[in-house]
């Protein structure tokens, strides 16, 4: 179960990371070129929270099973002494939490607003900044 979850958790990043990316350069194009706001923007910009959402549920699952935070949480104090256990422990699931929070908050933003130009503008900035605490996040390149 840890494994096959950990492979899952480890090959959807890069779904993240090529929606992210997609959805990211398209509200820019948008914005730039002050498009209308149409379906693919909304697609997209859904398929890169439905990838990070799953992601960071099975993150959240993986935190449970796995034996390095097992480790970490014997002695946690001692653990934010050790570079790698602090690592899994604390910052990679904080800094993916926030980095979710800000590409969901853009999107919900995004939504509630009805000037076009404003929406591609939000959902490129908010998107920007979370995609960015995600990389700085991710493990092993
Ligand atoms: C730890 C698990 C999860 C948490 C805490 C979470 C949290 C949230 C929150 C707070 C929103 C509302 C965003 C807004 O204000 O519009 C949302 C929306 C959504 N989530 Fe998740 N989610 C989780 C897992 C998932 C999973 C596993 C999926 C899909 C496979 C998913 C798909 C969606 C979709 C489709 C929306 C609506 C997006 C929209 O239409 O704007 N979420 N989620
Ligand atoms: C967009 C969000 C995330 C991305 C892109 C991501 C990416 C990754 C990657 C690339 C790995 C390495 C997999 C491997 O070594 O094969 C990993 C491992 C892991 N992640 Fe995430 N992660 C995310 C969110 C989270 C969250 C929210 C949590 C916890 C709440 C979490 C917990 C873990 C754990 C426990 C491991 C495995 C540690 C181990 O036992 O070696 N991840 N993650």
């Amino acid at each position: 179960m840890y494994e096959v979850l950990k492979n899952l958790h480890s090959y959807l990043r890069w779904g993240v990371l090529l929606f992210g990316v997609l959805a990211i350069l398209l509200a820019l194009y948008a914005w730039i070129r002050k498009s209308e706001y149409k379906k693919h923007h909304n697609q997209l910009s859904l398929l890169f929270l439905i990838f990070t959402h799953t992601q960071i549920l099975i993150g959240l699952i993986l935190y449970f099973l796995s034996p390095v935070v097992k480790i970490a949480m014997q002695d946690f104090g001692a653990a934010m002494k050790n570079e790698s256990l602090r690592f899994w422990s604390l910052e990679h699931p904080v800094s993916m939490i926030l980095g979710a929070v800000l590409i969901s908050v853009g999107r919900s933003i995004s939504k509630k607003t009805s000037n076009p130009v404003l929406k591609h503008r939000r959902t490129f900035l908010y998107f920007l900044a979370g995609i960015l605490v995600i990389i700085s996040a991710i493990p092993n390149w």
